[in-house]
């Protein structure tokens, strides 16, 4: 018998009670229309093969899956395939309920990604959220109860809005963090890099998450060290068989499109730029004969070197744009 391959699988679920005028995600508004879309999305996770391979991460992502009812939830799994690794699912502070939660559990969800996005009222209004800090620490302490694998996403870079670190008391629940820095639109990330302190056992292994040890985003690491991974819905992307392709964004009407297949001078790009964004780094054997330039960043204090790697240093991670020009 043939071994099994590893796969991950990201499920989209474009459905959000209010749009955040911030936020470039494939979403809508359009709750009625949940049940119609996953009719379609089962029938398409269900035509996948899945025969040959062994799922090593379900990431249910969105738009706001904490909006799926238990009964919807329970239909989405009953089509997606068995996964005895990390099983996450993104919830918004304000459509999350303990019942949910239980749900979240009877169909074998272990970890949690709880969008707070700041614990400053004022900034809160001013990204247009729904919730205030109050119901953001409820619901963290809510996915608690329910959860040993919490994670909360937090935006930073936002102007004139300063970044306030989490409260002691909800890092003593929860063991990773993304901290976004805002993007506009045009997917450019503001000019401003405002520092980030947090206890030294969140380790920063990646340039906008921090994990406490052994809590790293399996499925996120897939994608940073080019894994295979099949996306399902509105806006999903996959990369499978060597192969780049993405759904495309209406929400009731996607198809497949765009299919790359990629170069091993694609790959070698791909390689770098995600080597920088991590803290485990580029392995050299992808820098061949770029030492001196290497060398140079390193007297830069830009890069560090260890036998095997080069790796980002604090300052480095400021100028990832520019490593990357220099280093492919
Ligand atoms: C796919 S979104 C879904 C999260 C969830 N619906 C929520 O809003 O809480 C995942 C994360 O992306 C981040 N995000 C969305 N738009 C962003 C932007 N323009 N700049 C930086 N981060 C952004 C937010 O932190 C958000 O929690
Ligand atoms: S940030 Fe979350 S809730 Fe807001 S529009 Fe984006 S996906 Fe929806």
């Amino acid at each position: 018998m043939k071994p099994l391959k590893p796969l991950s699988v990201y499920v989209h679920i474009p459905f959000c009670e209010k749009r955040c005028g911030y936020c470039d995600f494939v979403s809508c508004t359009q709750t009625q229309d949940i049940d119609q879309y996953l009719q379609r999305l089962c029938a398409e996770i269900r035509a996948f093969n899945f025969h040959d391979y062994e799922i090593k991460t379900i990431y249910i992502g969105g738009g706001t899956p904490s909006l799926l009812s238990p009964e919807q939830l329970k239909m989405l799994f009953n089509c997606l395939p068995q996964c005895h690794g990390e099983v996450t699912i993104e919830a918004n502070p304000n459509s999350f309920t303990a019942d949910k939660c239980a749900a979240y559990r009877r169909v074998g969800i272990n970890r949690l990604s709880l969008g707070v996005q700041s614990f400053d009222s004022n900034t809160l209004r001013v990204l247009g959220r729904l919730h205030g800090v109050k119901q953001a620490i409820n619901a963290i302490k809510l996915a608690h109860e329910y959860f040993d694998n919490l994670s909360i996403d937090l935006i930073k870079d936002i102007p004139n809005h300063a970044f306030v670190t989490p409260p002691d008391a909800v890092l003593n629940m929860i063991q990773h963090i993304s901290i976004y820095s805002l993007t506009k639109n045009d997917e450019c990330v503001l000019d401003t890099d405002e520092p980030v302190n947090l206890p030294s056992e969140f380790e920063r292994y990646e340039v906008s998450n921090y994990a406490r040890k052994g809590y790293e985003s399996r499925h996120n690491m897939v994608y940073w060290t080019g894994g295979e991974y099949i996306g399902f819905g509105a806006g999903a992307h996959s990369l499978l068989n060597n192969q780049r392709f993405c759904n495309s964004s209406e929400i009731l009407n996607y198809k497949q499109q765009d299919i790359q297949t990629r170069t091993q001078e694609s790959i070698r790009h791909e390689k770098i730029m995600l080597g920088l964004r991590l803290r485990s780094g580029i392995a050299l054997d992808l820098l061949k004969g770029k030492e001196e330039i290497l060398n140079l960043l390193v007297e830069h204090g830009l890069i560090k070197l260890t036998t095997t790697h080069a790796i980002a240093t604090e300052a480095g991670l400021k100028v990832l744009n520019q490593l990357w020009l220099k280093l492919v």
